[in-house]
């Protein structure tokens, strides 16, 4: 029986992989995590009810509790393991809160990728690698790129990026914020275990990743946390841009197969945007009217003109490239119906 290792596996793109290849695949699933959500964000990030949720629920699935940041710990798992596959989703996520905390996110996200790929390097190099990156390592440079005002939403202007950002942008000379650098270490070093050992490595920039089993806090899960927001009644801070900031969201079932499309099929240090494109995106504001749409409830928001530090104000991946790649993927789940998904989901954990 094929297996996979997958960190990360309380959180949200981490347990949909980890559902995804039991139940699709076959396959056995070994989750690392140690629900160091809840530490990054306080008890509302906490993901215990999601590991539950997969220990109960999920034949095939073995929780291991350990902190990537164990080298010793994850040295020895995957010397005793050598899955077949490894999935790394545990990461600190959050561009905001790296900065008050900047040692736990480089620790987690540089070097705890490095102590998971220099592990699987002695223990399984054979073994597809495929790292969950961010558009964060652009920095802000897509923020040069000349706009235009639409009503409701940024658009860019230039007929180049037409179908977004493609993986040939550059990463450099641009504000990334402290997260955003800690996973340009992970995300570079995973492409040099690809070209250097010849590793079949992956990484994938995501944009926003999203669906129901998101922890949403304001810090991270802008979807789920806007949804939590609107059911609750509770305020929104929109941060400047005049909320008109456009983000691509990609359901968490998609990004888990295109992760199997890629173990299926490996390619060495390759790297790819993987968002919702251009049909996926919305501006918040655009959100706001998706959600309201479906919880019958006026989203309550308060505006600040204060944008958030190296925010993007208008990003949608190209995802020409892994249309190319891997031409039996694409995109399932749309914006609306990703959206209606998280509202049930939220009205169903408050029950
Ligand atoms: N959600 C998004 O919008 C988004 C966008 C771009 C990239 N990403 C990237 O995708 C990946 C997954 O994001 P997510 O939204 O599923 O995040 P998440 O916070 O829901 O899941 C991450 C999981 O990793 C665990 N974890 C964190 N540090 C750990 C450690 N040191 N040891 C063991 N486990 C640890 C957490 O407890 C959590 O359950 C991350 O690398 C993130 O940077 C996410």
């Amino acid at each position: 029986m094929k297996s996979v290792l997958v960190t990360g596996s309380s959180g949200l793109i981490g347990s949909e992989v980890c559902h995804y290849f039991v139940t699709e695949l076959g396959y056995k699933v070994h989750g690392i995590d140690n629900n160091q959500r809840a530490v990054f964000f306080g008890p509302q990030g906490d993901t215990r009810w999601n590991q539950q949720r997969l220990e109960h629920g999920l034949r095939g699935f073995e929780h291991h509790e350990l902190d990537i940041r164990d080298r010793d710990g994850v040295r020895a798992l995957l010397a005793q393991l050598r899955p077949h596959a490894i999935v790394h989703t545990a990461a600190q996520p959050s561009h905001d809160r790296a900065a008050a905390i900047p040692f736990d996110d480089f620790d987690t996200n540089a070097t705890g990728t490095l102590n998971l790929l220099e592990a699987a390097r002695q223990a399984c190099p054979e073994s597809p690698f495929v790292h969950m990156s961010t558009n964060k390592v652009y920095g802000d440079a897509p923020n040069s790129i000349a706009l235009r005002e639409l009503e409701t939403r940024w658009d860019y202007a230039e007929p180049t990026y037409e179908h977004g950002i493609a993986e040939s942008f550059t990463i450099d000379q641009s504000k990334h914020s402290l997260f955003g650098a800690s996973k340009v270490a992970a995300d570079v070093m995973v492409q040099e275990y690809g070209r250097y050992f010849n590793m079949p490595t992956c990484c994938l920039r995501g944009g926003c990743l999203t669906g129901p089993n998101h922890s949403g806090v304001e810090l991270h899960g802008f979807l789920s946390y806007l949804v939590k927001c609107n059911l609750e009644g509770r305020h929104y801070t929109v941060f400047g841009y005049k909320g008109k900031q456009v983000r691509d969201n990609i359901h968490s079932l998609d990004v888990a197969r295109f992760m199997a499309a890629f173990v299926a099929a490996p390619r060495s240090g390759e790297v790819y945007n993987l968002g919702g494109g251009k049909a996926n995106s919305c501006s918040i504001l655009e959100a706001f009217a998706i959600t309201e749409g479906f919880t019958g409830k006026g989203q309550q928001y308060t505006y600040t003109d204060q944008n958030r530090a190296g925010d993007h104000i208008c990003y949608y991946s190209d995802l020409r490239k892994m249309r190319a790649h891997y031409p039996e993927w694409d995109i399932t789940k749309s914006l609306n119906t990703t959206i209606q998904e998280i509202v049930e989901a939220w009205r169903q954990r408050a029950a």
